[in-house]
């Protein structure tokens, strides 16, 4: 898989000028302003805002809040500003970006196509955790689409990327603020974690309210398919739409990745090894104490049982476990149903599609075939 290298150097806040307003300029692309500010998720600081939207008018990358996750922005039609996203986060080139925008007429000078299906479920979803795949208008940059005849476009509705996307007037492309394959930010402390010195900008508008990321829906074929479950669930998609193509748990194999990006097996990952568990408690725990005469400790992750609670608090909870420096983690799934299909779609990538139900229910070879896991 193709990545583009990584060049660029850092420079320290302390070195760069200053606006009339006393916000940070940067002199470069490749000079990153890192420049953190605290901003209303209520009200956003018109002043801020404008800040944001200029940086992000002069080739800049901005991170920013969205009602499922933390946002790395670039103008959509900025090449430079496009690759350095993908450079921030090492992100393969194959992999397409998301474009934002605040009103729907936008979306139409983004797309050829904009048909019914896609009309209707504007109107429910939009504003909001829903991202539809269409097919691109030819004045998209190939760097967005991966070169796909296709696009993905969304409208978020939190007052921060709104206010921001207002005050563009033009789309951002937008990944989620982490390195590739990671878990995806839902604070500000998050994106600093994941990507400091890779954006001239940080607004710190507090913990996203939806906590995963939103729903991809392609409406470039026959019948919309659900690319990727998220903010809008499959029963919400279901009433507005006559029918829905969903296969849970897919993985695309890696020859395919083009034509179906998201698909990843591994994403949305913790460094320490994580490992579904279905079972129940019971073999969970036999499983942790024959590990542990083996000197390797593990823990059980709780995920809450309400799926909406669950899903706001997942990428923190992980990020928990991941930091706890037990050398395994075992996760159970939540309820499948709502967004808790969501959440059981990032699970099983977090665990890079690895269920204790894969191994034998013998508690020494399930332990010995984990072992060799975690210390391959
Ligand atoms: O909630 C979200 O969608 C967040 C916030 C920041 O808006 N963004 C986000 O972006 O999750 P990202 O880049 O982390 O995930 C975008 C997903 C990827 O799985 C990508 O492969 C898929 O959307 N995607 C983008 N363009 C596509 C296209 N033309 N066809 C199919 N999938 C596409
Ligand atoms: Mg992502």
């Amino acid at each position: 898989m193709y990545r583009v290298a990584r060049t660029r150097s850092v420079r320290h806040t302390s070195e760069m000028s200053a606006d009339s307003e006393g916000f940070a300029i940067p002199h470069a692309a490749q000079n990153r302003v890192a420049d953190y500010q605290q901003v209303s998720a209520e009200f956003p600081q018109p002043e801020l805002i404008r800040y944001a939207a200029g940086l992000l008018g002069r080739g800049a990358l901005v991170a920013f809040p969205t009602e499922t996750v933390y946002g790395l922005g670039a103008q959509a039609s900025d090449p430079v500003a496009v690759r350095d996203v993908f450079l921030a986060k090492g992100r393969p080139l194959t992999d397409p970006l998301i474009l934002h925008v605040a009103q729907v007429q936008q979306v139409h000078e983004l797309v050829s196509v904009f048909p019914e299906t896609a009309a209707q479920l504007a109107s429910q979803f939009w504003p909001g955790p829903l991202t539809l795949v269409l097919p691109r208008h030819p004045d998209v940059l190939d760097l967005v689409t991966a070169s796909q005849p296709t696009v993905a476009v969304r409208i978020p509705s939190h007052p921060v990327a709104q206010a921001l996307l207002i005050e563009a007037g033009f789309a951002v492309a937008a990944p989620s603020a982490n390195r590739f394959g990671r878990i995806s930010p839902t604070s500000a402390a998050h994106v600093i974690s994941e990507l400091a010195g890779e954006y001239d900008l940080l607004l710190d508008g507090g913990t996203t309210t939806v906590g995963v990321e939103s729903t991809v829906v392609d409406l470039s074929g026959e019948v919309p398919r659900l690319l990727r479950p998220g903010g809008v669930t499959l029963e919400q998609l279901s009433a507005v739409v006559d029918q829905i193509e969903y296969v849970e748990r897919r993985v695309a194999p890696e020859a395919e990745n083009v034509s179906a990006p998201g698909q990843f097996l591994r994403h949305y990952s913790p460094a320490t090894p994580m490992v579904l568990f279905e079972a129940g408690d019971a073999q969970a725990r036999q499983l942790i104490a024959a590990l542990s005469e083996r000197d390797v400790t593990a823990q059980i992750v709780k995920i809450p049982q309400d799926p909406v609670v669950a899903a706001r608090e997942l990428y923190q909870i992980l990020r928990q476990a991941d930091d706890s420096k037990c050398q395994l983690l075992l996760v159970p799934p939540t309820e499948p149903s709502g967004i808790g299909t969501a959440v059981n779609d990032r699970l099983f990538r977090a665990a890079q599609g690895r269920s204790l139900s894969d191994f034998s229910n013998e508690s020494v070879r399930i332990a010995l075939s984990i072992v060799l896991a975690v210390t391959a």
